[in-house]
Order: structure tokens, then C-alpha cells, then sequence
């Protein structure tokens, strides 16, 4: 089923030495008694951050009926083990655009993630790093650049938004900033066209700049830990773009307003075949629903597609992407890397990814989950997690390796038909 062999390393860096191995977190045993999968860092991680920090992080589009359907669609996918094929416990290290990785799983960008936990950003960055798995850092993000580069440099990726005023000035600086800073690959997003608002983000009290009112001061109050944290780090910012705000030493909220005038607007295939032809390495399109769209991605030399709706969170009403990504395997996986997010939660979720022709699966809210239960300890356990979970699951269907997930015996009944 699904026996094709999508690979494409164009601009890559040359696959290096054979990595580490993946080396577990000694308290793993520990950590899972309390932290068993990723819905028990969900449950608890409100527990230990402030109302408004976890509703930021955890919320859909509309009602979230998205994220809802993402999940749905996931949990059925369902598979017929073949036995006697795997003796021990499958391996999960995989090549993405050129480059090994100790498994097909990766952090996905996200815009204020130290809203959730001061300094989440570099936590997520240190602990891809510790188990070489890719890290992207989002353009409105909460660490520059160069710390992202400097703390994960092996596994670090970059993810842009349109900005086009003045002919794209800030977004060309800022691909040529992570360019310089070695980031492997970009990741352009392409589903943002405009902002939509998130009625639990709203209710919050961040609908729009960030004014914390008094009821958000009592939450914050009331998270000691999560105020250390605070101190430490200062408040949230948009680390990287803040420095073209065009004055020293900008506030937050004069950095959000600079964004939201900056970015926005949808790109044009002629803007995206500009990118590509900036960026000297691997560059993903992000937010691709339509196979249409991925034929045409990589008729412009795009190296991946990045499948996603974006986990739920622009309009509840777009059509979960695991669903849409048979249409898209079959219609550019032999040229193109393909990525998925939008409702992982673990290991089996990544499976079934892979069994739909993914060549690696990413993570949004879980990492938020795990940050806001375990604090900066959080991303190291759920990489563990997904590996583990990862590796029971593929050794439990029959699995010898990421890539047989597709030749499985599975139904998906959701699949799109375009
Ligand atoms: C708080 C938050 C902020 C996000 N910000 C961005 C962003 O700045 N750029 C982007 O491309 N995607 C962004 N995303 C979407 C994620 O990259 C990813 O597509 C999504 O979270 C995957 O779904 P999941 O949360 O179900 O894992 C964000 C997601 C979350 C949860």
C-alpha cells in the first residue's frame, strides 16, 4: 500500500556522520508515571500556567470544531498487524532534505510561545537539539534568530510570513538573516492570508494588544512558578522582528503593531518563485490543503510540502490535512519531502502519518501542553514520548522502518478525493 520513496535534497546540506544514539532522558520511567502521553500534559499544564496563557496556546478557530475533526480523523486511521516481519524494535532515524535525523518528528513554528511559558522557544530549541529532531523557529516567535541558531544548530529551521511592503523588504532581510545563521530549512506559510481571531483567545484578553488586565494579573499571580519564569525572561516579545520596528529598544505592543502592519496578504506563486529564488537551501510551503497546489509548489522548485491547517486555528471549517494527504503523496510525493501537522498527539499518530506517505510528522499545541505542565523540562519528555510511542506502534503493526509504515495493511476512510 503506498509504496513510494518521496525524497528530494535539492540545496541540501551533505548527510552527515551516523548521529547519536537517540539518547532517552534518564527519569524517562519517571516522567511517564506522571506524564504517561500527551492528553496528561494537557490536562495538567493549566495547573501550573496562567488562564489566559493556556487558552493562547490550546485554542481553535471558532469553536474548535477543527481541532476536534483533526483529532477524529487521526484516531481513524486504523491498522491490520502483520506478524512475524520484526524481531526487535524498529530504528526511526530518517534523511530530510539531505540531513539525518533521529526520527521523522519536528517542533512545529509557533508565534508566541513564551506567552505559554516564558522562554518556551529556547526550551523547545534545547531539547530538539539534545535529540536531533528538526526545531522551526515562527518569524514572530519568542527567541532572535541566532539564539535559536546558537542553542539547536544541528536541527534548526526557519518559518516566514508574507511581508510584502517595500517590495518584500523585511521578509527578504529576515530569510537572509537565517540563512547566515544556518538554518537548514525555510518554511514559507502560506495559510495566513489574514488574521482571524480565536474566540477563547479573545475571552482571554488577548484579542488584541497585550494589555493584561486585572483579572490577568490575579492569574499570573496565582502561577509562582510561571512569574519566575517571567522575571527571567521578561515579558513576551517577538524577539527576531522587533529589531526592525525602526527604533531601539521597541515595547511589545509597538512590535505587534509593526507585525500587524507588516505582514499579511496572500502570497503569489510569482512571490513564492522570488523566495525560492533567495533561498540558497531547502524551502517548504507550509499550510497546502490541495494537491493542485503541491503540483504547483514543486513545479517552482519547492522542496516540500508542508501539509497542515494549521492545527485548527485559522477556520474551524477546513477539511482535516491528514486527510488531504493521500491526494498529495500521490500527486508530488516521488519529487517532493513531505511534512504533516495539524492534531499529532503521539507516536501512533506519527505512524499513521508515515503510513499515509509523510516522510515526517510536526507538533504545535502538544509541545505548548508539555512546556505549560513540565515547564522548561516539558519538550525533552514529549520527544521521548513520540519516539517511544513512535517505535512501539511501528513495532507492533510490523513495521521495520519509518518509511514500510506505507506498506502496512491500514484504512483511512476519511481520505479526500479531489
Ligand atoms: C500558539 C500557536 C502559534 C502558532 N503560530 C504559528 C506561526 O507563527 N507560524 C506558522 O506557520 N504556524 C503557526 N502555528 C501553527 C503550527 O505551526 C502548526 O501548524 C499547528 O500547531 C499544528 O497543529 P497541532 O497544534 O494540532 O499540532 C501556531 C500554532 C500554535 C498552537
Amino acid at each position: 500500500m503506498h509504496a513510494m520513496t518521496p525524497k528530494t535534497t535539492s540545496g541540501a546540506a551533505a548527510a552527515g556522520a551516523p548521529l547519536d544514539a537517540y539518547a532517552q532522558h534518564p527519569d524517562y520511567k519517571k516522567r511517564h508515571m506522571r506524564f504517561p502521553t500527551s492528553a496528561f500534559l494537557r490536562r495538567a499544564a493549566p495547573k501550573h500556567i496562567p488562564f489566559f496563557s493556556f487558552e493562547y496556546g490550546d485554542t481553535g478557530a471558532g469553536a474548535d470544531v477543527g481541532i476536534r475533526d483533526n483529532w477524529a480523523a487521526f484516531d481513524n486511521i486504523k491498522f491490520v498487524p502483520k506478524y512475524g516481519l520484526v524481531a526487535t524494535i524498529p530504528p526511526v532515524e530518517v534523511e530530510l532534505f539531505g540531513r539525518r535525523y533521529s526520527a521523522p518528528i519536528g517542533v512545529a513554528p509557533m508565534g508566541g510561545p513564551s506567552i505559554v511559558w516564558p522562554g518556551a522557544d529556547l526550551a523547545m530549541a534545547r531539547a530538539a537539539q539534545q535529540a536531533r529532531v528538526p526545531y522551526t523557529l515562527g518569524m514572530v516567535g519568542g527567541a532572535t534568530i541566532e539564539e535559536a541558531a546558537r542553542v539547536a544548530p544541528d536541527v534548526f529551521w526557519f518559518q516566514a510570513y508574507r511581508c510584502a511592503q517595500n517590495d518584500h523588504e523585511l521578509g527578504f532581510k529576515v530569510i537572509k538573516r537565517a540563512q547566515d545563521a544556518g538554518a537548514h530549512v525555510l518554511a514559507l506559510t502560506v495559510d495566513v492570508p489574514f488574521r482571524t481571531t480565536r474566540s477563547r483567545e479573545s475571552y482571554a484578553g488577548l484579542g488584541g494588544e497585550f494589555k493584561p488586565t486585572p483579572r490577568m494579573i490575579g492569574e499570573m499571580l496565582a502561577r509562582p512558578r510561571w512569574l519566575l519564569g517571567l522575571l527571567r525572561n521578561g515579558y513576551p516579545r517577538f524577539a527576531t522582528i522587533r529589531s526592525y520596528v525602526g527604533k531601539p529598544n521597541p515595547s511589545t505592543n509597538e512590535t505587534i503593531r509593526f507585525a500587524r502592519q507588516q505582514m499579511g496578504g496572500a502570497f503569489t506563486w510569482d512571490e513564492i518563485a522570488r523566495y525560492r529564488d533567495k533561498w540558497k537551501g531547502p524551502m517548504a510551503l507550509k499550510g497546502i490543503l490541495h494537491p493542485g497546489d503541491a503540483e504547483k509548489a514543486v513545479a517552482l522548485g519547492v522542496d516540500g510540502i508542508w501539509v497542515s491547517n494549521h492545527g485548527g486555528r485559522q477556520i474551524e471549517a477546513l477539511a482535516p490535512s491528514i486527510d488531504c494527504l493521500p491526494a498529495i503523496v500521490a500527486a508530488v510525493g516521488k519529487k517532493a519531502t513531505i511534512l504533516l501537522d495539524s492534531g499529532i498527539r503521539s507516536g501512533q499518530d506519527v505512524m499513521r502519518a508515515l503510513a499515509l506517505g509523510a516522510d515526517a510528522a510536526f507538533a504545535g499545541k502538544s509541545f505548548l501542553w508539555s512546556v505549560g505542565a513540565m515547564g522548561d523540562d516539558g519538550p525533552s519528555h514529549l520527544i521521548d514520548l513520540y519516539i517511544e510511542e513512535l517505535r512501539a506502534s511501528l513495532g507492533q503493526v510490523g513495521a521495520k522502518s519509518p518509511a514500510d509504515a506505507r506498506n502496512m495493511e491500514f484504512s483511512h476512510p476519511g481520505a479526500w478525493q479531489f
